[in-house]
């Protein structure tokens, strides 16, 4: 065993964790403990643009902004958290230009945004230019840029390092247990400050956006010390991940005038949302792709739909006033157009389906992509222990597997990578503020490490007779079946009950690699516990919640209900299989709830 010593110690080399560690690595002892290298991290998977307010197109206020997020979370963002970051998403833009990121340029040399769902002139309620971009690759522009930063600013990088276990005392986070994934050696991180930026857990569900490595390990520590986690049962669907795959196709082809036609040939979306059309909030755009596939209308009567982004004169569904932006201007759709703007969408569709989006449409469906709850924290990331919003010292969250929450019942695009620089940002100002003349609190190394040496070795030892790969892929067909797009009482039911039956195999699975080096073997069966514990809360979440409301669509409660649901869900695992719910109301600055109209 290892020890480290560290002020501020943050797990996770995404968008948030590299912010956070900036900010606190300007004035504090600052590591990053990191399962993949830095730029390896999934924030590179965000395509589109990162929305923000500048006006540089077109006319748009922050507070415009801050309506569309609160409209699109069906109302159940808090609202004082929204007006944090739509307000302060215009500087972090700024700043995030002036470290050297890459953005493409208007011809006068502002930075160029584009539409995206869900965001709009508050007006004409038209689809707004917010969308601030670098092509089709923003998210990896703000990874490379913050990871530069960091190495400029001496932090210290502990790469393909897997988090193990919090080290807790009482509801006190006092350090971290780390797994080096190439020699198998326990680390044991003691800190002052420990941030979980970890992301999400999209392989719950079989057909997602999400890398491989994305297994919610932060928020499934934090549920096994006894903390909740908020709104688990609300899980974003992008509508157009690549059929089969669920490799993510940018909402920035839709906002760069794509449409979405049927197996009939029919433009679908004027039907579900007559005014924003493909550019409605993606929860409104995944039903009304599932609703074409049900009633038979997918391609070839499969289970898919087209998104076409042909220029206009191949394209027959562009119509004339699809071709002209709010101010007349005619939009440039040409195959170099797309090529150069949506560069690495156009070589995904090439490598992974043959098909050239230039001249083909691109066969999509939707993907489990975004984790709208996690572990519940305030503004500044302190990671709230109960309903009653104590705080658990020592302890913050950013990012994905946070839940702050500005997302709500369903995230608008371009608000993940303006989150998680956010925050990322306030977080690591806290951090430094707060263990600043502050002592290390003792905690016992060899205690921490022993428990998380005894777990492995169990696991690495175990002579049961499961797989770990089978037990993953029911959990996805089963999580994608009865708890996806559209759910209902029965369902989740019995995904709840198939749920404690896959977990009672899991401790009886058989782990081939006994060795200790690169033992991605040993990783994945713990990971797959981590998987597991959050499906389950997720479904016990979405069992409790009887209404529909953002990416939590009931067929048994179709509408929303304010009277009795708009309060967020507080999930605490009691045991191995039991979940205890309790709830606490959304904060209300302004915006009253009102019906979605798209
Ligand atoms: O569609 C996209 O480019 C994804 C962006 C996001 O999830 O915010």
């Amino acid at each position: 065993m290892k020890i480290h010593r560290h002020d501020v110690v943050i797990v996770g080399g995404g968008g948030a964790g590299l912010m956070a560690a900036l900010y606190a690595g300007k004035e504090v002892d600052t590591a990053v403990i990191s399962k993949l290298y830095p730029t390896r991290s999934h924030t590179g998977a965000a395509q589109g643009g990162i929305g923000a307010a500048l006006g540089n197109l077109e006319n748009d206020s922050w507070e415009w902004h801050a309506f569309d997020t609160v409209k699109g979370s069906d109302y159940l963002a808090d609202q004082d958290a929204v007006e944090t970051m739509c307000k302060e998403a215009v500087d972090v833009v700024f700043e995030l230009e002036h470290m050297g990121l890459p953005f493409d340029r208007t011809p006068e040399g502002k930075i160029s945004q584009r539409r995206f769902g869900g965001h709009t002139n508050n007006e004409t309620k038209q689809p707004v230019l917010r969308a601030c971009n670098a092509a089709d690759r923003t998210g990896h522009m703000i990874l490379q840029t913050l990871y530069q930063q960091c190495i400029k600013h001496n932090v210290n990088f502990f790469d393909e390092f897997q988090m193990v276990d919090l080290i807790m005392e009482g509801a006190e986070c006092r350090g971290v247990v780390a797994y080096e994934i190439a020699g198998g050696e326990i680390h044991v991180f003691h800190a002052k400050a420990v941030m979980l930026a970890i992301g999400g857990w999209g392989p719950v569900w079989n057909i997602t956006s999400n890398a491989h490595t994305l297994t919610g390990d932060g928020a499934a520590v934090t549920l096994r010390h006894g903390l909740p986690l908020q709104d688990m049962e609300f899980f974003q669907f992008h509508p157009t991940g690549l059929a089969k795959l669920g490799i993510l196709i940018t909402e920035a082809v839709r906002g760069e005038g794509g449409v979405l036609i049927n197996g009939k040939g029919e433009r679908f979306m004027p039907k579900y949302a007559p005014t924003v059309k493909e550019l409605a909030s993606r929860d409104v755009v995944s039903r009304a792709i599932y609703l074409e596939v049900r009633a038979g209308n997918g391609v070839d009567g499969k289970d898919y739909v087209h998104l076409d982004i042909t220029p206009p004169v191949v394209n027959k569904f562009f119509k004339e006033d699809d071709s002209r932006t709010p101010n007349g201007e005619l939009r440039h759709i040409d195959a170099e157009f797309v090529q150069t703007k949506l560069e690495d969408i156009t070589d995904f569709c090439k490598t992974y389906v043959g098909v050239d989006p230039t001249i083909q449409p691109i066969p999509v469906q939707p993907t489990a992509h975004y984790a709208m709850g996690g572990i519940p924290t305030d503004i500044d990331t302190r990671v709230y222990a109960s309903e009653n919003n104590e705080v658990a010292a020592g302890l913050y969250a950013a990012g994905e597997c946070a839940c702050v929450s500005v997302h709500g019942g369903n995230r608008l695009g371009t608000n993940s990578l303006l989150d998680i620089v956010v925050f990322g940002r306030r977080g690591g100002k806290t951090m430094a503020q707060d263990v600043k003349g502050k002592d290390f609190a003792p905690i016992d190394a060899e205690k921490a490490a022993a428990a998380v040496v005894t777990r492995f070795e169990a696991l690495r030892n175990s002579a049961g007779t499961e797989s770990v790969s089978a037990i993953k892929e029911e959990m996805q067909l089963l999580m994608t079946d009865k708890v996806s797009v559209f759910r209902e009482k029965a369902g989740i039911a019995a995904a709840v009950k198939q749920l404690r039956d896959l977990k009672r195999r899991y401790r009886n699975i058989k782990i081939e690699d006994k060795g200790k080096l690169f033992n991605t073997d040993l990783l994945e069966a713990w990971q797959l516990g981590n998987l597991l514990d959050l499906a389950l809360v997720t479904a016990e979440s979405a069992l409790a919640r009887q209404e529909s409301r953002g990416a939590h669509a009931r067929e048994d409660f179709k509408k929303r209900d304010d009277q009795n649901w708009l309060k967020h869900t507080l999930a605490y695992k009691d045991d191995e299989d039991h979940v205890t719910l309790k709830y606490k109301p959304v904060t209300i600055t302004g915006y009253q709830p009102k019906e979605r109209v798209y």
